[in-house]
This record gives structure tokens, C-alpha cells and sequence, in this order.
């Protein structure tokens, strides 16, 4: 990827052309011929999930609380919605009708009241099964259920579903999540689809009509840089899965979002590394699902999530994502084009020290080839807003000078 930067930039050099490092070509998307006909996720979905603090071990109580924070806190407000119960919910086998049942010594008072108090606080409930005989944490899993299960989903009121592919054989991802796309649309709830096939058959290239959202990854792992080898696979760092983002970013966009995982704010990395982490995520128009336990979170880790201008800036209704136009000795400079003629631009220190950026405006015009918007320097003037300092610093008609710490961001809004 690098290689490919720095070639761009010689051969920019070499005929005189505007350089930027768009990494791939654009290709159309295909609306999938079994397309739902939806709008239930015009902007990236946001919410809460349990799996990346808590695995398995959920029960109602445990959940209750956390409803009640999720409110208290302030990440309704914010405008988290979704309330996910992930792997775990469920007893270990279907009961003697082949129906699911939830766990009843974890849920005692079963999954409708619990849905019914998720919907009572005005927020969305979420729940998980997997395409495949039995869930990654080898729960019963849906395949040859897909009708039943998404009527017993509907008859308690989901709202979401995540679909994992663990234990699928030789299933065909894409006619696996059609089916259960379609067992979703004859409830006749709208249940957002949140497809979870880690990537493995490239969901972004048929996903758009099928699902809302797909995971584009493997597993996360709340570390900033290092992957983390589990045995027989790997859970991936913040960094490498932004580094498979620029590929796939003409493929993002209202009711199709890629899924580069649910967040690990506030479960372990620096303050600085999860404010990156975030802001990358927002740059990028991810999903924001907080992975965090909300009932012990920090004013810190509050006041990276619920920040409202990086929220509207993930939110922003044109639903691009940012494309990487420089990386330099770790210094990266990500563009991100915003409605009303606005931009983002973030650079992101991945390197472990600090770093002095001399951003000089007229030397670097913005110019997105997968959107058709670009913005010259030497012609118009933007203001600059930085977003994490809530600050104005200027215009672009004089360097944007900053020395940026080890693993952190500056992220400026542009303003005509
Ligand atoms: C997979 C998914 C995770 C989580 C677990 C649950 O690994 O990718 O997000 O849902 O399964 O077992």
C-alpha cells in the first residue's frame, strides 16, 4: 500500500499531474437483484453490544443496568440507539418444538419482557444468532430455522440482528443471508441485518441490499497496533483494520455500510489511542457500536463517545468515507468530504513518537475521484475548525503547523 502511495506520488512528480493516493479504482455497486426495500439505516447505525466486554457471560440483571447507564449517561442523547445482546443469550439447545428459547437462569423473565424494557427506555433492541449449526460460542444456530427464528424474533419485538458465520460448511455466504434477509422481510418488521462473515466473501461487493451493514474484518482487539494471535485465528488491532479500509471505501454508503467491527473505547487502550480509534471510525462512516462496560465508563471514555461533532461527522448524510492521501514516516493525512461543501481531514500519527506536521494547503488540493469533489487552495479559502481542541485555527491560506503525540489524531473541519 505504501509501495502504491509512493508510486502515485512519482508519477504525479514525473507528468506534472495532481497527486492523491486513491488506492483502488471505483466500482459500481450492483443493488442486489433480492434487494430489501428499506431505509433503516440512512446513516451508519449506532448502538451498544455486549460481546466485546462481556462475551457470554450476560444475564438480565446485568443488562438491565446497563440499559439504564446507557440512558443515564447520555449516549441515547448522544444518538446511540441499538441495544445488541451478542452470543450467549440463548439455552444450549433448541427446546422440543426446535424453538429458541433465552437462557431462563439468565433471563429469568424472558426475552420479551427484557425487549419490552429495552423499547420502554426509547431505545432499539438488538440480539445474535449465526448462519451456521451452532453459534461461534456454540449456541444453537439458525441454519434450517431461518423462518421460525425470525418470527420468534419478531413476535419479541428485535429490531437487529446480528448474523455470524461460524460452523456454515460449505453454506454460500450470500444465498446464506438472502434467506435469512428474506425469513427477516415476510415478519414484516423492519429488523436491520447486520451481516458478520468477517469479510471472508467480500460482502461489500453484494451485501448492499441485503443487509444494512457487513463486517468487513475479523475480530477486533482493543490495541491500537499490535494484532493478537487466539490460537487458530487472529484478532485484528485498530491499525490493521483501517489499513483495509481505503479499498473498499467506494463501497460505503446510505443503507450499506462496511462494518470494521464494534468499538474497544474504553476497554484497555490509551486515552489517546481511543481517541483515535474513534475518530478514524467516524472518518470512516463505521457503525458506532460502544463495546464498553457503560456502567464503569470514564468522564474520558464519556466524552470520546458522545462527542457530538465527531458524531455528526460519522453521521454526515452523504455517508463517504475518508480516503488516505499521504503516509509519511507513520503521518497520515485522511480526507473525508462532508455535505455542504465541507471536509474533514484528520492526520493520524500511527508511529510510537511524537510528530511535527507542516500541512501547507496550496501544495495539497483535495481530490476525490470516488465522490468527484475536490477542493483547490490556491483558488478558494476554507476556514479550519479542530474538532477534539472545539476550536477555529485559522484558514487555509497559511500552514496548519501542530506537533501530534505517538498513536494520536488532529482532526479539522474545512469550511468554505
Ligand atoms: C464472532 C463475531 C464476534 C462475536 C462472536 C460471538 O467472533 O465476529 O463479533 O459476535 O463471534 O461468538
Amino acid at each position: 500500500m505504501y509501495k502504491r502511495i509512493a508510486l502515485t506520488g512519482l508519477l504525479g512528480f514525473l507528468t506534472g499531474t495532481a497527486v492523491f493516493a486513491q488506492e483502488e479504482a471505483p466500482v459500481q455497486v450492483q443493488k442486489s437483484a433480492n434487494a430489501k426495500v428499506t431505509n433503516l439505516a440512512p446513516t451508519p447505525p449506532m448502538g451498544w453490544n455486549s460481546w466485546n466486554t462481556f462475551q457470554t457471560r450476560i444475564d438480565e440483571k446485568l443488562l438491565r443496568d446497563m440499559v439504564d447507564t446507557y440512558v443515564a449517561s447520555g449516549m441515547r442523547d448522544a444518538g446511540y440507539q441499538y441495544f445488541t445482546l451478542d452470543d450467549g443469550w440463548m439455552s444450549m439447545e433448541r427446546d422440543k418444538n426446535g424453538q429458541l428459547e433465552a437462557d431462563p437462569k439468565k433471563f429469568p423473565s424472558g426475552m420479551k419482557a427484557f425487549a419490552d424494557y429495552v423499547h420502554s427506555k426509547g431505545l432499539k433492541f438488538g440480539i445474535y444468532n449465526c448462519a451456521g449449526d451452532r453459534t461461534c460460542a456454540g449456541y444453537p444456530g439458525t441454519r434450517g430455522h431461518e423462518y421460525e427464528d425470525a418470527r420468534l424474533y419478531a413476535s419479541w419485538g428485535v429490531d437487529f440482528l446480528k448474523y455470524d458465520w461460524c460452523n456454515t460448511d460449505s453454506l454460500n455466504a450470500r444465498e446464506a443471508y438472502i434467506t435469512m434477509a428474506r425469513a427477516l422481510q415476510a415478519t414484516g418488521r423492519p429488523v436491520l441485518f447486520s451481516l458478520c462473515e468477517w469479510g471472508n466473501h467480500q460482502p461489500w461487493l453484494w451485501a448492499n441490499g441485503v443487509g444494512e451493514m457487513y463486517r468487513a474484518t475479523g475480530d477486533i482487539t482493543a490495541n491500537f497496533d499490535k494484532d493478537k494471535h487466539m490460537g487458530t485465528w487472529t484478532a485484528l488491532s485498530v491499525l490493521t483494520i483501517v489499513d483495509k479500509q481505503p479499498a473498499i471505501r467506494q463501497f460505503n454508503g446510505p443503507n450499506h455500510w462496511n462494518d470494521p467491527d464494534m468499538l474497544e473505547v474504553g476497554n484497555g487502550m490509551s486515552p489517546t489511542e481511543d481517541k483515535a480509534h474513534f475518530t478514524m471510525w467516524c472518518i470512516l462512516s463505521a457503525p458506532l457500536v460502544a463495546g464498553n462496560d457503560l456502567r464503569k465508563m470514564s468522564e474520558q471514555t464519556k466524552s470520546i463517545l458522545t462527542n457530538k461533532e465527531l458524531v455528526a461527522i460519522d453521521q454526515d448524510k452523504l455517508g463517504i468515507a475518508a480516503y488516505r492521501s499521504s503516509a509519511v514516516n507513520g503521518l497520515e493525512t485522511w480526507i473525508k468530504p462532508l455535505s455542504n461543501g465541507k471536509w474533514a481531514v484528520c492526520f493520524l500519527n500511527r508511529s510510537d513518537k511524537p510528530q511535527a506536521l507542516n500541512h501547507v494547503w496550496a501544495q495539497n488540493a483535495l481530490n476525490d475521484s470516488f465522490s468527484k469533489r475536490g477542493a483547490d487552495f490556491t483558488q478558494s479559502t476554507y476556514k479550519l475548525h479542530d474538532v477534539w481542541a472545539k476550536k477555529d485555527v485559522g484558514t487555509t491560506k497559511k500552514a496548519f503547523r501542530q506537533t501530534i503525540p505517538a498513536h494520536d489524531v488532529v482532526l479539522l473541519t474545512l469550511t468554505k
